[in-house]
């Protein structure tokens, strides 16, 4: 049995804390964080206190962490978006082997700094496309290999960002304005790209885009819409962005979520709809119903970093997440297509919105012997082929709720350490040559939408 990686962690946000601290907090035996670097005092004294940092392994940036004598083997950079790529070069050039958050960067060029240095300094650098290592995909990866759908012709895609998520994150959060962090197509489909490489074992040859800002604008707000939700808003009752009822309601989570989930779960998640004092009275005895009656994760834990009912309230009137959804400062797309030609004259479309009714991604790919068709859902998760001879129809249930994004979250840390044990990242399914190729292709994609042009992936490369 190996020794625990020893880790220092840049950024303990919703990725760094949430997500790694609590793996790490799981998994003692695997991976330890010894340091922390995190500006916001409160995140970090928690931080701190839940692993067990001495005060003097704690940094209020990640500039002196980095420039201390190294602490252990693995740095977790998780900063926001535009801050990905110093923290990871200074983290490589001190001798860590870094996870970094995705996207590895938000300039093609930067994406070629950290694969060549990851190289030049003989670092490990993983970069979180945590979908490769879900369940899900890996599965219709195998059933696209196995030769099961004969010769893939066309790929359909969607990212169907509901209409909730896309205000939380890309109207009133994080990446709403692309100057502050990334366009849409690089920031949510980074992902999507990657996973299409992944899956079709292939190259995009040439690809051209379309898309922009539709609905979350000034001009579409209602008559007399204050410039916060709670300052009196006339159709507080009838508008679906009315901030407290995505955060404090919670319905929109919880009716997107029952739509995959099966048994017990479901029914928590919809009881919490009609009967919620009856779950509050079970979530007294039975500590199951208690993660649906006494919900404090995401996206209550953005709007405030210890989410009570009246500390989200309080968020709601001052902060950016009780804003009227007409009246941000807004301007990534809430639309965008992709369409792309694959080697082998494969044609394949990526279709992403912020206007979707249920979250998650649908896939639907024609084979010259079967279709398969697949929903990626919050609650569940299940693929179906359909074979053209027998008529057969097979399904699979592809359902993880291990750990976020179907799974993939702790997948994704534990072959991060398992990596760095082995001291060799060949089984490693995301290291940041594998990822360049879906980033270059969410710039050449916004490129080919701003400019109206179809870009030669082979040039731009
Ligand atoms: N892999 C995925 O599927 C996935 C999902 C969500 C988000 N992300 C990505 O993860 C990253 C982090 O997202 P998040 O939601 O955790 O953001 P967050 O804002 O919650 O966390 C970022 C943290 O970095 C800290 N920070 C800022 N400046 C710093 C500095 N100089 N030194 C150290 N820390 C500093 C901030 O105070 C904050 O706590 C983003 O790039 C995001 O796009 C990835």
């Amino acid at each position: 049995m190996n020794e625990p990686i020893q880790a220092i962690l840049v950024g303990a946000g919703q990725r760094g804390s949430d997500v790694y601290g609590a793996y790490a907090l799981k998994h003692p035996e695997q991976i330890q964080f010894v340091a922390v670097a995190e500006p916001n005092e409160e995140r970090r004294a928690r931080f701190a206190s839940q692993h067990k940092i001495p005060a003097q392994n704690q940094y209020p940036s990640w500039d002196p962490l980095l420039e201390h004598p190294r602490l252990g083997q693995a740095a977790l950079v998780c900063t926001q978006d535009q801050q990905h790529t110093a923290p990871a070069l200074a983290a490589l050039h001190a001798g860590y082997n870094v996870l970094l958050e995705k996207p590895m960067a938000t300039t093609a060029g930067e994406c070629r700094q950290l694969v060549a240095t990851a190289e030049e300094t003989g670092q490990q650098l993983h970069i979180s496309h945590v979908l490769r290592y879900t369940r899900h995909f890996q599965t219709m990866r195998e059933i696209i290999q196995a030769g099961d759908l004969g010769d893939v012709v066309t790929v359909s895609h969607r990212e169907n960002v509901s209409w909730w998520h896309m205000a939380h994150s890309f109207v009133r959060g994080n990446w709403r304005r692309e100057s502050d962090s990334a366009p849409m197509i690089l920031a949510k489909c980074c992902h999507d790209l990657d996973i299409l490489v992944w899956l079709l074992d292939g190259h995009c040859e040439r690809l051209s885009s379309v898309g922009g800002l539709r609905h979350y604008r000034p001009e579409n707000a209602p008559e007399g819409a204050p410039h916060h939700c709670l300052d009196g808003c006339p159709v507080r009752d009838t508008c679906p962005y009315y901030a407290p009822f995505i955060y404090e309601d919670l319905l929109p989570l919880w009716r997107n979520f029952a739509e995959g989930a099966k048994g017990l779960p479901r029914w928590m998640a919809q009881a919490q709809e009609r009967a919620p004092g009856l779950v509050k009275a079970l979530g007294k005895v039975l500590p199951d119903v208690r993660q649906v009656s006494d919900y404090r994760g995401w996206p209550c834990s953005v709007v405030a970093h210890d989410p009570t009912p009246g500390n989200v309230r309080a968020a709601l009137r001052e902060g950016p997440y009780g804003r009227c959804v007409y009246h941000c400062d807004n301007d990534v797309v809430d639309h965008q297509v992709v369409a792309m030609q694959f080697e082998a004259g494969l044609s394949v479309t990526l279709t992403m919105h912020g206007h979707s009714h249920v979250e998650g991604r649908f896939t639907r790919i024609q084979g010259t012997r079967a279709e398969l068709q697949a929903v990626f859902g919050f609650g569940g998760s299940w693929i179906e082929v359909g074979f053209h001879r027998s008529g057969e129809k097979k399904r699979y249930d592809t359902s993880d709720a291990n750990s976020g994004h179907g799974g993939g979250d702790d997948k994704f840390t534990a072959a991060f350490v398992k990596s760095l044990s082995a001291g060799d990242d060949a089984a490693a399914l995301s290291t940041a040559r594998q990822a360049l190729e879906s980033h270059l292709m969410a710039f050449a994609a916004e490129e080919a939408r701003l400019e109206e042009s179809v870009v030669r992936m082979g040039a731009f490369r």
